[in-house]
């Protein structure tokens, strides 16, 4: 649990060109967005991918690589020659003593740079855009996805009082009154935004009841091992992985892929298995129970997910609760957002709520915060 230090939202104050980053997933954006009056009139988004070598390799190289992204952004758009205030969404365990002071306090998901733990974000993103290139940048605000997406969904609904992202990882922030905040002080406010982190939920063994041989397995081969237990049972990161392990099991057992002919029925399930999985000779049988793992898996990644989504609506207890997500589990699962809106009504009954998707919202978020915190400044 983090203090993101978001001091107010957007009051229509704000005006400015700003710049905008997101590294958390597998690829990276950079986003310029235009705000004239507390309105976006223009946004444009471009993602880079992150080459492999840059998830293992010495922090400071990853860092240059998003400096140089930055720039071919801004040259080919022939905008690199002005000053711009700069929201970075940097989706990694942080701890921060400022908006703009965020200490790395552990790599999660498929990196596993060195040489930039215990350091401050904002310092090594700085000095990478001064080594790298002759670009004008104030890095003003670093914020986590959950936190930026929440920012985003405000803008379009007052009522949002929760950021969700499930994607290549999972996590949450809500609206807490700050009486009930007893990690930090915060006299000036009646209420403040809290980072959960939930994906490190379970790390000391409350969730081993539920675990299952898959997870366990899962967890032995991920990046960053005996951590992060409830991220590795629902995120998009390892959903695949658990439904593969799974598999594996059952052709031990002779229950899976024992290679009988097949028809045509069930194509786009056979071609998965052939082309990822490389199985040869997959049967309908072989098909249909690899859907039914991916049903069991997905259901349970729903159900987990809707557990802790209910009990911050039962907590808040607000008139309505609009929840912000991003991430590419949500938006593309074709059963996730029903099945979370069927297990909430059952888990929080009779709380209002309802999704707001917002799409890149954990990147233009980092961009409203920049906006907001160039406004107070100013003032
Ligand atoms: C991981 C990160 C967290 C982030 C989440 C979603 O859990 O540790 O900071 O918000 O993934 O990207």
């Amino acid at each position: 649990m983090t203090n993101p230090f978001i001091k107010e939202l957007m009051n229509g104050k704000e005006n400015g060109s700003f710049l905008a980053l997101d590294l958390g997933g597998t690829n990276f954006r950079v986003i310029l967005i235009q705000i004239t009056d507390g309105i976006f009139d223009k946004e444009e988004v471009e993602y880079y991918n992150i080459p492999k070598h840059l998830f293992t390799e010495e922090g400071t190289k990853l860092y240059d690589f998003i400096a140089i992204s930055i720039e071919h952004f801004l040259t080919n758009r022939g905008a690199n020659n002005r000053h711009y205030d700069l929201g970075f969404t940097f989706s990694f365990p942080m701890h921060l003593e400022a908006i703009d002071v965020a200490i790395h306090t552990s790599w999660t998901k498929s990196f596993s740079c060195p040489g930039v733990i215990g350091k401050n974000v904002r310092e090594l993103l700085s000095s990478a855009i001064q080594r790298k290139t002759n670009l004008d940048i104030s890095v003003t605000c670093v914020t986590n996805d959950c936190i930026a997406t929440l920012v985003y969904g405000s803008y379009f609904d007052k009522r949002c009082a929760i950021g969700l992202i499930m994607g290549t990882g999972n996590n949450a922030c809500y609206i807490e009154k700050t009486s009930n905040i007893h990690k930090w002080k915060d006299t000036e406010r009646s209420e403040s935004a809290v980072v959960l982190e939930w994906g490190a939920f379970g790390d000391n063994g409350v969730l081993d009841f539920l675990r299952t041989k898959w997870d366990r397995i899962v967890d032995k081969k991920s990046v960053v091992k005996r951590t992060y237990t409830f991220e590795k049972c629902l995120a998009g990161k390892y959903l695949g992985c658990l439904v593969r392990e799974a598999l594996v099991t059952l052709a031990q057992e002779g229950l899976f892929c024992k290679g009988k002919a097949f028809t045509d029925e069930l194509f786009y399930t056979k071609d998965v298995l052939s082309s990822y999985l490389e199985l040869e000779d997959v049967t309908d049988d072989d098909a249909r129970i690899a859907q039914y793992v991916c049903g069991l898996v997905s259901y349970r990644a729903a159900l987990l997910l809707s557990l802790v989504t209910s009990m911050l609506l039962n907590r808040m207890d607000r008139p309505h609760c609009t929840i912000a997500v991003d991430g590419s589990l949500f938006v593309h699962h074709p059963r996730f957002k029903p099945l979370m809106e069927l297990l909430i009504e059952q888990n929080a009954p009779g709380k209002s709520f309802s999704f707001l998707t917002t799409k890149d919202g954990s990147g233009k978020g980092a961009g409203l915060v920049a906006s907001i915190e160039n406004r107070i400044r100013n003032s």
